[in-house]
């Protein structure tokens, strides 16, 4: 007997970060990252932190980097072991299409899970969409030690010249990557 899984795959991690331009630098130039946007802090209301979407291949991010500026961050020290000071914002896992989503959602409602955030559509450039970005549809729960997981689908891709492309293969012509 086949269950379906309702991932397709492990998608990204949202890392939070003391220091955007350090950050961006260090995963850019060690690793081949590129910028795909960056953006302030309250530029959505939902969204009181800086972010920075990277991407290693076509999809719009495989990594996030935030910086929350109200928060004070401690610097490793000698006396850290492996275990920190180091944050995790979310990690995300991808649902192969919209089915795939909305089936989750429910499975997730049906269990009693909190719903920490959404369902949204991350777009500042598609109908519905609340401003953020990303162009997927997601939305956000606690696993059981409040480690925040992000469910989504259809994320933009990126193309050969910087123009976002939605998962119905839809040209966006006024949104570029900011790297190439
Ligand atoms: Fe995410």
């Amino acid at each position: 007997m086949t269950t379906e899984r309702p991932i397709q795959m492990f998608h990204h991690f949202a890392l939070d970060v003391a220091d955007m331009d350090r950050s961006i630098a260090f995963y850019r130039d060690l690793f081949g990252f590129k910028l795909t946007e960056r953006h302030k802090a309250g530029e959505v209301a939902a969204i009181p932190f800086e972010l920075a979407f990277l991407r290693c291949g076509t999809h719009h991010h495989d990594l996030v980097l935030s910086h929350n500026t109200k928060k004070t961050y401690r610097a490793r020290t000698p006396a850290d072991d492996a275990e920190g000071p180091a944050y995790i914002h979310h990690f995300a896992f991808a649902c192969k299409d919209r089915a795939s989503w909305e089936g989750l959602l429910a499975k997730i409602r049906a269990h009693d899970i909190a719903i920490i955030r959404g369902p949204v559509l991350h777009s500042p450039w598609q109908k519905g969409g609340e401003g953020s970005w990303g162009e997927n549809l997601s939305f956000y729960i606690h696993d059981p030690d409040g480690h925040r997981l992000e469910l989504f689908c259809d994320m933009a891709t990126i193309a050969a010249d910087g123009t976002f492309v939605t998962h119905e293969g839809e040209r966006i012509e006024q949104a570029k990557a900011a790297e190439i």
